[in-house]
């Protein structure tokens, strides 16, 4: 998500719940999602610092939205997730290590439509965790949940086209690149081209069942 949808100026602005979900124990509190390298669970207050210093660097922020600038903006982006995850509109997962809890990204995924049929995804890293393999177990996990519990039916995700890292392990995830969505994110004042990527539920399902190989 090349945009985030945070943005402090509305923080304030009471939200609405206006979306019949497909399930809502997810509204009430996020699950931890556990795989073998890495655990997802719901971002706390106390991840503001780590987060901080994952994602305020050049090389993580150059082609997205600029996160938080200071620590205290991050405690401010935190609770908004979580007043978003209650209205049923957006869930924002913490990426951690099974043996450290630290937060070292998130993943965003917020509804493009009432009741999350389409829905928009965004994901950063701590650069010292690039190319190790983390993203994509990271990513299995929060497309299960978005497809299996949510009930997103398709996901989009927008990079920018100079964004190489991030067009790369989309395509890695097997998004299927739609279009090219011309001038559309504005970034260090001038407007950039984004892909569009898309994954389907059904797409995604067929491709677990292929993995997980015949039924004996
Ligand atoms: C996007 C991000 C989470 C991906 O995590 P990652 O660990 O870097 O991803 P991976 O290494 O699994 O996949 C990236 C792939 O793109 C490839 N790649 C890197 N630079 C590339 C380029 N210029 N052109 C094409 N592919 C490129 C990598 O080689 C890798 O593929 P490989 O494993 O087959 O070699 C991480 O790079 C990040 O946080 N970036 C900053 C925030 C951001 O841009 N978010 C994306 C918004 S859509």
């Amino acid at each position: 998500m090349e945009k985030m949808p945070y943005q402090p100026e509305l923080d304030a602005i009471a939200i609405q719940a206006t979306t019949p979900v497909v399930s809502t124990d997810w509204q009430q509190r996020l699950p931890f999602l556990c795989g073998t390298r890495v655990v997802m669970r719901e971002l706390r207050r106390s991840d503001a610092m780590s987060l901080f210093a994952m994602l305020n660097s050049e090389e993580v922020s150059r082609f997205i939205s600029p996160p938080p600038s200071t620590v205290d903006g991050f405690e401010r982006f935190i609770d908004w997730t979580l007043r978003q995850r209650v209205a049923g509109a957006y869930v924002c997962f913490a990426v951690t290590l099974s043996d450290d809890d630290t937060a070292i990204g998130l993943f965003q995924v917020r509804q493009l439509e009432p009741g999350f049929g389409t829905a928009e995804w965004g994901f950063a890293l701590g650069s010292a965790y690039w190319g190790t393999g983390l993203f994509h177990e990271a990513a299995e996990l929060v497309l299960e949940f978005s497809f299996e519990t949510i009930g997103v039916h398709r996901l989009e995700a927008r990079a920018a086209i100079r964004n190489g890292r991030g067009n790369g392990a989309l395509r890695k995830l097997g998004a299927t690149p739609e279009a090219v969505l011309r001038k559309s994110f504005r970034k260090n004042g001038e407007y950039v081209d984004q892909a569009l990527w898309t994954i389907l539920d059904d797409e995604w399902r067929l491709r677990q069942a292929v993995w997980a190989g015949p039924v004996h």
